[in-house]
């Protein structure tokens, strides 16, 4: 079967920065609970214009050119979001439209903070099967969009952004070698959307400001540290490398407090957990996207590296990746 590996990648992050500051003035927080209890100090949001389509094209621009690949031989376009700027057309046939992928299959997929990875292995499925030779994988999200902004509990952790990667054949032992999803449909209410129900009979009924993030925290944290160790692990099994062979793990930018979790219950050095939650918070699924980004541009990860992306998100889904740089 092919190898198939990272080619290049791309991000795009909104201009403006919400501080903690600027939130404190917003509800009743301080930049001093904020930073201890998730790590975030600031976070990007997007324009009243800047669509999450913008932002998955962006990103998709980037990867592109620095593949060289022409955009009109993209095969397959997948972007994961659960922020999409409307409930169709989806966001990965605007990318399409945008880039001019004309020969591009184009499809979304839903897996909230864990969507990039599912979307990755799905691309490399198809890779691998030949049903196409490349594939653009993105992430890109305004959950800014669902946020309830007089919710301190949920308005602090969040953020805007996209990341994208154009996956290919490589030679080994380069690649995603290999994958792990899960889901648990059994902890879905830990962390939901609260939507606007329409009915033609109730049209006394008054627009409201949902739909918006509903969560219970606590629950979520313990589920998230589990989850994303045992993910971690079983990755590493399938890929025959032990944790100790592993160069950086670059997880889903939850809340500071999570990771340290993880690599304490793995015993695995903090040092080698890349995390950028500090500047963006909580972009759900384009955080990984855009977390592998930063720390292939800031020359962390090297070739030949070991590198395990892992997440977790609602749903609840958890997913890892093995990736041999
Ligand atoms: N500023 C100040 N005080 C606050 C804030 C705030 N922004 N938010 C909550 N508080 C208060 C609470 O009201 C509570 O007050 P009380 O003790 O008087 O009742 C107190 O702080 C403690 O609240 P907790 O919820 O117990 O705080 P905790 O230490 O659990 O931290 C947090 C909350 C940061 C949300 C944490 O539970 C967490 O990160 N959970 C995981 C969340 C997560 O990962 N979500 C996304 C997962 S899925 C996805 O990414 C799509």
């Amino acid at each position: 079967m092919a190898n198939v590996g990272i080619i290049s990648l791309g991000h795009y992050l909104p201009e403006r920065r919400l501080t903690n500051a600027d939130l404190a003035k917003m509800v009743e927080t301080s930049d001093e609970w904020i930073t201890s209890r998730t790590g975030i100090k600031e976070r990007r949001i997007a324009g009243t214009k800047e669509k999450t389509s913008d932002m998955a094209i962006g990103a998709a621009r980037e990867a592109l050119e620095k593949s060289g690949l022409d955009p009109a031989k993209v095969e397959l376009i997948i972007v994961a979001t659960i922020s999409p700027d409307s409930n169709f057309p989806s966001m990965a046939c605007l990318v399409q439209k945008a880039i001019g992928a004309k020969k591009a299959t184009a499809f979304d997929i839903s897996a909230a903070c864990s969507g990039f990875l599912y979307a990755l292995t799905t691309a490399k499925q198809f890779i691998q099967s030949g049903f196409c030779k490349n594939a653009l994988v993105i992430a890109s999200e305004k959950i800014s969009n669902l946020i309830d902004w007089n919710d301190r509990s949920t308005c602090v952790l969040f953020g805007d952004g996209a990341g994208a990667c154009l996956l290919g054949t490589v030679r080994a032992p380069r690649g995603v070698i290999s994958e792990y999803l899960h889901a648990q449909g059994q902890f879905g209410d830990l962390m939901t959307v609260k939507t606007a129900e329409r009915h033609p009979l109730d049209q006394h009924k008054k627009e409201t400001h949902l739909p918006y993030v509903v969560m219970q925290g606590q629950e979520l944290f313990k589920v998230a540290v589990n989850s994303m160790a045992e993910a971690v692990q079983i990755a590493a099994k399938k890929a025959k490398i032990k944790l100790s062979d592993i160069d950086w793990v670059v997880p889903h930018q939850a809340n500071d407090r999570i990771i340290s979790a993880v690599a304490k219950k793995l015993n695995f050095p903090k040092e080698k957990i890349f995390v950028n939650i500090d500047k963006y918070g909580n972009m759900s699924a384009a955080s990984i996207a855009v977390a592998l980004y930063e720390a292939v541009e800031q020359q962390k990860i090297k070739k030949g590296d070991h590198v395990v992306l892992v997440a977790f998100g609602a749903g609840l889904v958890s997913a890892a990746n093995v990736v041999r740089w």
